[in-house]
């Protein structure tokens, strides 16, 4: 075996081409939301094949955004899959809206379409399926099923995946996306918004600069920038910097070509891990593009020599970072406590809240990496 080796989960992939971007900005002296944003914007909106791309803070920011524009407020319910990263049901909570939890389906981690009829009432408004890990949700069967609610995409890990050959990100009313640095594409932190519909682009754009009706750079560059502009609502500051927007720009061209390493990099370890019968490898239809945020294993307990937990203590002495593949809601201890919500009630969270394992995929990974986490995995 090769010598041991430290490889953590995920590793932003950046270097001479972001350094040299951040220049720009830097020396011209505009680096709030300004040009290098538009441009990032419009890089987005074209290779995710949609009307609109409003770049925010980060994709917590851009859910809540989503919400807002939709006009969810007190009273409303909007269904949330129960394993999910926690801001999807928060972004409900900011808006003073009910969170309720769907189950996923435990081998695709998603939202289980099944689930959603069961949990629709007069209230619900609105619905966020989640890309997790990079595989689009199942869209257009949410719409069969629930025509009438608005679809807020949670697309944070799905930057570049697909469903029948349509982005993530175009295939509901709104998509959110996240640029945190365990995210394919990153600019530190960082979100984008999309839609293909004009009126809530033109909410969004305002909703992220406190209201404003222009926007500064606007306002700067006009013809009379010491007129203030008028606000027409209760905006938040969720503006992304140009510094980011220089950074995402260099990222996004990269997309493609990250997709395809991870791709590859994933076909290694589905060939390689196969064999481990106590280990089920990640498994979706033609349908989906997959995006490979992240890779993430199901341990089947009853059958695998030590259980989830103690595999990634074992992987971790390794040299090999692991970590759940991310957390049921309903078990959090707000959720739980505030909605007396029970961990057996949502079967397929619960299995994935203790039996995912997402192991090391990022693009500074060489091929020695690759073959140290299998062989290591294959002496157990
Ligand atoms: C599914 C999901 N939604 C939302 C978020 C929040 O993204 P951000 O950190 O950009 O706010 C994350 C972050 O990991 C996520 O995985």
């Amino acid at each position: 075996m090769n010598q041991k080796r430290n490889i953590p989960i995920s590793l932003p992939s950046m270097g001479q081409d972001e350094w040299e971007a951040l220049k720009e900005p830097i020396f011209s002296g505009w680096i709030t939301q300004g040009p290098r944003v538009k441009e990032f914007e419009n890089l987005f909106a074209e290779t995710h094949r949609v009307k609109h791309a409003l770049a925010v803070s980060n994709c917590t920011t851009a859910l809540h955004l989503a919400l807002v524009a939709l006009g969810i407020k007190e009273g409303d319910e909007v269904l949330v899959p129960a394993f999910t990263w926690v801001s999807t049901a928060n972004a409900v909570m900011y808006c003073n809206a009910t969170p309720v939890f769907v189950d996923v389906d435990p081998v695709t981690f998603n939202i289980n379409p099944e689930e959603i009829l069961k949990k629709i009432t007069p209230r619900t408004k609105a619905i966020i399926p989640v890309h997790l890990f990079g595989l689009c949700a199942d869209i257009e069967a949410i719409k069969r099923i629930a025509p009438n609610l608005k679809i807020v995409e949670d697309g944070a890990c799905a930057a570049g995946s697909a469903l029948d050959g349509k982005p993530a990100g175009s295939l509901g009313d709104i998509g959110c996306f996240s640029f945190h640095p365990r995210k394919s594409v990153t600019t530190g932190e960082g979100g984008m918004l999309t839609t293909n519909d004009d009126q809530l682009a033109d909410t969004l754009n305002k909703l992220r600069n406190h209201g404003a009706s222009i926007s500064e750079e606007q306002r700067h560059k006009g013809p009379k920038p010491y007129i203030l502009p008028e606000f027409d609502f209760v905006g938040f500051n969720y503006r992304m910097t140009d510094l980011q927007g220089a950074l995402g720009v260099v990222q996004l061209k990269k997309l493609d070509k990250f997709i395809e390493e991870r791709n590859e990099r994933a076909n290694f370890y589905n060939k390689n891990l196969a064999s481990i019968e106590w280990l089920r490898t990640p498994s979706y239809g033609a349908r989906f593009k997959h995006g490979w945020q992240s890779y993430v294993l199901f341990v089947d307990e009853t059958r695998s020599p030590i259980n989830r937990n103690e595999l990634m203590e074992f992987l971790q002495q390794k040299g090999i970072s692991t970590r759940p593949g991310t957390h049921a809601v309903h078990m959090l201890g707000f959720y739980k406590n505030t909605y007396r919500i029970n961990a057996s009630d949502y079967p397929g969270a619960f299995q994935s809240n203790e039996y995912s394992m997402a192991i090391p995929l990022h693009n500074r990974m060489v091929a020695e990496d690759y073959e140290y986490v299998v062989e290591v995995l294959k002496t157990l």
